[in-house]
């Protein structure tokens, strides 16, 4: 069977991590988070109190981050990395949510980005969630995928997650995050976030987890 590169990209809080690293597990294959990357470099940005409209104090920030993924193999997958550190759970913060959609429209954030995304998939064997999967970073991925939900089923997905982490947040706060984030990724000038022509639209509002895995990997396999 021959490797593939399934790209799945949506709004936010559509479950596009959690299904597409059960798709790799399935189909053994590398996830690879790239809002993950956005989120470190927008961590890498609050910490050194960059000025986001100042464009020597974003090179200069750019130029001391490096942002990588290392295998973790107690929890069997990749995990990413800020200049040496795991930062994994502090990219997850409400923090770094509210700023990253800010970062994430940086055209030279976006850069540095899309080279490494891309070396990555080299290999093919990857799903990789995100914003621009599908239309940038890899436009010949042999499947791609476009997921979409309910902007209120999504916050009350989103809202679960955060209190199993110990962050609780009001739902309006989240779901305010989850708008503002979305209006911002499909309005900016860079990537914008859209549906690729050639993506297979997947409404996850009512579908049980383990269906919308399922539906991937068949459509995975047709074109295996
Ligand atoms: O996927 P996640 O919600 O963690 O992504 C966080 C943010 O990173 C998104 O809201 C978006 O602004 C940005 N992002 C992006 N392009 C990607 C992945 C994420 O702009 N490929």
């Amino acid at each position: 069977m021959k490797k593939i590169i399934i790209a799945i990209d949506g709004f936010s809080g559509c479950g596009k991590s959690t299904t597409a690293k059960a798709v790799a597990r399935a189909l053994d294959y590398t996830y690879l988070d790239s809002g993950a990357m956005y989120r470190a470099a927008t961590l890498h940005f609050l910490n050194n109190f960059t000025n986001l409209t100042n464009p020597k104090q974003i090179q200069k920030s750019l130029s001391g981050m490096d942002v990588s993924f290392h295998y973790n193999e107690q929890e069997g997958i990749q995990q990413v990395f800020l200049n040496g550190l795991n930062v994994e759970e502090e990219i997850r913060s409400m923090a770094v949510s509210d700023q990253v959609s800010e970062v994430s429209k940086i055209g030279e954030v976006r850069k540095a980005m899309v080279e490494k995304q891309q070396k990555m998939g080299k290999h093919k064997g990857v799903v990789m969630d995100g914003r621009d999967i599908g239309t940038v970073v890899f436009p010949n991925a042999e499947l791609k995928v476009f997921m979409t939900a309910d902007l209120d089923i999504r916050a009350v997905r989103r809202q679960k997650e955060l209190l199993e982490k110990g962050e609780m947040i009001e739902l309006e706060k989240v779901k305010k995050n989850l708008e503002h984030r979305d209006k911002m990724d499909t309005g900016r000038k860079e990537s914008p976030l859209k549906k690729a022509d050639d993506a297979v639209e997947l409404d996850t509002s009512y579908l049980q987890f383990d269906e919308q895995v399922s539906r991937i990997l068949e459509l995975a396999r047709q074109r295996m």
